[in-house]
């Protein structure tokens, strides 16, 4: 599949299963503790955004020990070319009211943090009893805009990647792990 197109593979399917599964067991086991202080009696709410969380929140869901409800949004960010700009625009809003609601927000990747800076912020409005944030994949330069992202797959270095819901030109999502683009499909 995609001959010749991926690089190299920077996170292998098993690896993104093990993970999967530890973050997992890491986010039940905070929700049970959360929930059990302050008599809140609702299921933990996944927000995913689209498109490329997509696998990513599936695999989590499927992993969590818990019962999970799941909620999607469709942002997009203004802006030239691949950089973020910071300022976005709500394609698809939430299909329900968070209000009081635990809600964990999954991305697949958080490279400037401008879009999840903002979603915080937007979501937070909305007075959730609790939000947080997983990630499947972080680049360096997340660290320099401070937002709090309590769980965290693989920080990467800074190279467009590909797989496993992340995309170049809607292509690629389908495949299984994380991969580098070789420079000829750019060209
Ligand atoms: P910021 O910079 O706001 O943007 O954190 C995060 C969004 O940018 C996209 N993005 C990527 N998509 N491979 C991709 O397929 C990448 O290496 C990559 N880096 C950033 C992605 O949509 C993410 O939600
Ligand atoms: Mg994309």
């Amino acid at each position: 599949m995609y001959d010749g197109d991926i690089a190299s593979t920077l996170v292998t399917e098993q690896a993104i299963r093990e993970k999967t599964a530890e973050l997992a067991a890491q986010i039940a086991a905070d929700h049970s503790a959360e929930r059990s202080g302050s008599g809140r009696d609702s299921d933990l709410l996944l927000v995913g955004v689209l498109k490329g969380a997509v696998m990513f929140m599936t695999d989590l869901a499927r992993a969590l020990p818990v019962p999970v409800q799941l909620e999607f949004m469709a942002v997009t960010s203004y802006g030239s070319g691949t950089s973020s700009s910071g300022v976005v625009r709500i394609l698809k809003d939430l299909d329900r009211d968070i209000a009081g609601r635990d809600v964990l927000i999954v991305e697949d990747i958080i490279d400037s943090g401008l879009t999840l800076s903002w979603l915080l912020k937007n979501l937070e409005s909305r007075q959730p009893a609790s939000l947080s944030v997983c990630t499947l994949l972080r680049k360096p330069d997340a660290v320099t805009v401070d937002v709090p992202v309590k769980y965290v797959g693989f920080d990467i270095p800074n190279e467009f990647v590909v797989g496993y819901g992340l995309d170049y030109a809607e292509r690629y999502r389908d495949l299984p792990f994380i991969g580098t683009l070789d420079p000829s499909v750019y060209a």
